[in-house]
């Protein structure tokens, strides 16, 4: 991919700069700043150049303009972390558009949309990791029509999660979690092929379990997905599932329990057992990659297993990566900290910004917005 160096000169140059501001927010004010800081080493370096920067970014799936998702928040974050880290520079050298999702041109890749946001821009910067799996306008147009590159964000994901694929360290242990194996099997089955261990945690697990022939009471499970766990299960991989769990019953009671589960019973953790093998795995491995947590861990009668899981990580000598906003938090809630790209992190090796770009990555090897940044 091409480099920001490679854009040349930027004195005086206007850059389109698509970043990935996408943060949660509660009742309008930001809850986990993690992306817009993760923009901000692209950011200073372009304006370090001399160039003036027009940056871009969605917020949530908005249809058509709403105004509890504009960027107004986002762009006051950033114009704080700004000032901060460059307090000379004039405001108005930074623009920040209003949520590209506003316009449906932006998902629909309309060419009029990407004509209103290259015209009068000198070059194109695509810093938004988190959404280069969509083939989206500002992500794949840009740069049909200006000279283009990766930001420093977007090439550093790049390099860590293709290392992964390409060349980890073994073993090699993938834990996956979250509560749909329906978002997860392309990566799962790609992974399988890579991976020494596969770890399944999470609401995903039970589509497993049931595949096994368990009783999976009322926890989620997505029968239609059920053959193809299947077939992943007679596969060779070493594929490992839950052997307890904790559950909740009918009058809300909470119990550890084994992975058979009667009506009105469902499982919301994995249990401690499982936990500690799930452990003992990541101790011994020269390389995890981890996203999705392995249960509700909101609740704290069900964080234990996300709570061990998340040490572990963080304490073994293996090279770590944990990806996707949930992941982030749940490490985050745990006191671990998850810092932005290129900031020193002593609990993880790399903290990916992006949830399904880096399982999109992992499992396919490139993604829209990558594919157009190379000569
Ligand atoms: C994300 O939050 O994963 C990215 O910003 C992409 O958002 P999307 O899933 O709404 O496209």
């Amino acid at each position: 991919m091409r480099q920001l160096e490679d854009l040349g000169d930027l004195q005086g140059k206007s850059v389109l700069l698509r970043a990935d501001v996408n943060v949660p927010l509660a009742d309008g004010a930001i809850t986990d700043d993690f992306r817009i800081r993760a923009s901000m080493e692209t950011l200073v370096w372009l304006l370090r150049q001399g160039a003036d920067v027009v940056l871009c970014g969605h917020l949530g799936r908005p249809e058509g303009e709403d105004p509890a998702l504009s960027l107004k928040p986002a762009e006051a974050r950033l114009r704080e972390l700004l000032a901060q880290e460059m307090p000379d520079c004039p405001t108005s050298r930074v623009a920040v558009l209003e949520n590209l999702r506003f316009n449906p041109g932006e998902t629909a890749n309309d060419a009029g949309f990407v004509a209103e946001l290259v015209e009068s821009r000198d070059c194109y910067v695509n810093d938004a990791f988190g959404a280069s799996h969509r083939a989206h306008a500002s992500i794949v147009g840009p740069p049909q029509f200006l000279p283009s590159a990766a930001g420093r964000l977007l090439a550093k994901e790049a390099e860590v999660l293709l290392g992964l694929r390409e060349k980890p360290r073994r073993p090699f242990a993938a834990v996956l979690g979250g509560a749909k194996v329906s978002d997860k099997l392309g990566v799962v089955s790609s992974l399988a092929e890579r991976v020494d261990a596969l770890l399944i945690g999470g609401a995903m697990a039970f589509t497993f379990l049931a595949a096994k022939g368990h009783d999976v009471g009322d926890s989620l499970f997505e029968p239609d997905f059920a053959d193809e766990c299947a077939r992943l299960l007679q596969s060779d991989i070493r594929l490992l599932l839950p052997t307890d769990l904790v559950a909740r019953g009918p009058e809300g009671q909470v119990q550890q329990t084994g992975v058979n589960l009667p009506q009105g019973w469902a499982g919301l953790d994995i249990g401690p057992g499982t936990a500690a093998e799930f452990a003992d795995e990541i101790s011994e491995a020269g390389c995890v990659f981890w996203n999705g947590p392995m249960g509700m861990f909101e609740d704290d009668r069900f964080a234990a297993g996300t709570r061990t899981i998340a040490e572990a990580v963080a304490d073994t000598p293996a090279f770590t990566v944990i990806g996707g906003g949930d992941t982030a938090a749940a490490a985050a809630s745990f006191g671990f900290a998850t810092s932005s790209i290129g900031a020193a992190d002593p609990a993880f090796n790399h903290v990916s910004t992006g949830g399904g770009a880096s399982l999109e990555l992992l499992e396919h090897g490139d993604l829209p917005g990558l594919a157009v940044l190379r000569d």
